[in-house]
């Protein structure tokens, strides 16, 4: 099939080059030139594993394409994908403009029956907004369609998620215009859900927040677990060893971060007040998430006597292991908090240090976790990559001013630890400090 992908961000770039991979002529089509010459050479401008060997096949092929006009896209293309950014606005619900203005070019392009499919993230009642668009600038509605399609990717596993997801959701007015994406997921052979479109749009911020729920939830059982004695780990294993439940996300931390869950719940709540609807559970949700990573801050806070003078080693800056992307992730909390209470920081991140620098140019960033440690007054787990769970905890502890480990991700055994000759503290867990 013929192809346009309109945005090369995560969406859009994993969703062109997955479909290129499967034998499509994909053109991924966006403002930035520079950007597009990047993906033109077979680079990916974002940190993904496996998206580089795709895209540098495919582009060898000729499967895929870029493109910055938008219209010309369009005019060679069966199915359309909108996937360009929806970032909250002010008030919390997602910012459209970036989606109304894609619209209209596509409009302007359309030269014979389209599929018009939103893969962004967009509120309900997406699908008539962009239908409307198209209509007022003169095209028949008999000549297009426009179709939700929801994206489950996640950051890190964004090819696997793509290839295997463990649904497809297609909104649609009609099982005919349902059919072009059937045909176009069917090599893929997994279950296909067709809704209506409203119902599609619904499911990706229901998905989002109700996985945010989830580890909000555990969270909120972390303090209890702290208060009593007991270990989240074990009632976390517990309660998701019932199918009903489920194992997953369930993993208590510093909180939940990225481009997606923070924006996705505020877009829900947002959809809901205006339906006149106060959304009680998904603002506690949220409420919890924003208190805990102060709450661990604090306590560090209360064992340091003030971050006053204190040099902190942070241990992790993305917003999760395997990508370097730091939009809302809890790093940016850590860091806002021990500047302002006049502590200074030291930082090690496989991937995502240069981003953080751009923000705060006072940051001392690191090549090692061994050399964040020397001489600090505390080090905080922030982000569980994988080369920081097997360290030399006793080398780290036996650098530092204070060996006092903060475990945001619950990622080392207590007893090793302290064995190490570590003060330490995790979340979920009562005990030292
Ligand atoms: C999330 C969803 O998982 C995807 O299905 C969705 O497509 C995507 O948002 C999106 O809307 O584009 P992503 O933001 O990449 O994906 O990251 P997740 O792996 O879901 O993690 C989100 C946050 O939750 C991270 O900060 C992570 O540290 C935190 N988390 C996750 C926990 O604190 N505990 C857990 O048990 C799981």
């Amino acid at each position: 099939m013929k192809i346009a992908v309109i945005g090369t961000g995560y969406v859009g770039l994993v969703t062109g080059a997955v479909l290129a991979h499967l034998g499509n002529n994909v053109i991924c089509v966006d403002q930035d030139q520079a950007k597009l010459r990047l993906i033109a050479s077979g680079k990916s401008p974002i940190y993904e594993p496996g998206l580089e060997e795709i895209l540098q096949r495919t582009i060898t092929e000729g499967l895929l394409t870029v493109s910055n006009s938008i219209q010309d896209a369009v005019k060679v293309s069966e199915i359309v994908f909108i996937a360009v950014g929806t970032p909250p606005a002010a008030d919390g619900s997602p910012d459209m403009s970036a989606v109304k203005t894609v619209a209209s070019e596509i409009a302007k392009g359309i030269h014979h029956f389209t599929v018009i499919v939103n893969k962004s993230t967009v509120p309900v009642g997406s699908g008539d907004l962009v239908a409307n668009i198209i209509t007022e600038l003169g095209v028949k509605r008999t000549q297009f369609e426009v179709v939700s399609n929801p994206e489950f990717l996640r950051e890190g596993s964004a090819v696997r998620d793509t290839m295997e997801p463990d649904r497809i959701v297609i909104g649609a007015s009609s099982p005919e215009a349902a059919q072009p994406l059937i045909d176009l997921y069917r090599p893929l052979d997994r279950p296909i859900l067709i809704t209506d479109v409203n119902s599609a749009e619904l499911i990706k911020y229901a998905s989002n927040s109700f996985l945010a729920m989830k580890i909000s939830f555990i969270n909120a059982m972390s303090i209890l677990c702290e208060e009593c004695g007991a270990n989240i780990a074990d009632v976390s294993k517990g309660i998701g060893s019932d199918s009903r439940i489920g194992p997953a996300f369930l993993q208590a931390g510093l909180g939940w971060g990225g481009s997606c869950f923070p924006k996705d719940v505020t877009g829900l709540l947002a959809t809901a007040k205006q339906m006149g609807y106060h959304f009680e559970l998904l603002q506690s949700v949220w409420d919890i998430n924003q208190q805990q990573t102060h709450r661990f801050l604090d306590r560090l806070s209360k064992e340091l006597g003030g971050f006053k003078e204190k040099t902190i080693g942070l241990l992790g800056l993305a917003f999760k292991p395997n990508t370097d992307d730091i939009r809302d992730a809890k790093s940016l909390t850590i860091i806002d908090r021990i500047f302002k209470e006049g502590g200074s920081i030291r930082a090690y991140d496989p991937a995502a240090s240069q981003h953080v620098l751009k923000l705060y140019s006072q940051l001392d960033i690191k090549t090692s976790p061994y050399a964040v440690a020397e001489g600090a007054d505390a080090l905080i787990l922030v982000t569980e990559w994988n080369e920081f769970k097997q360290m030399d905890l006793a080398r780290l502890a036996k650098v530092m001013k204070n060996p006092l480990l903060f475990d945001g991700r619950r990622v080392y055994d207590p007893e090793l630890a302290q064995r190490a000759g570590f003060r330490y503290f995790t979340i979920g867990l009562k005990g030292s400090p």
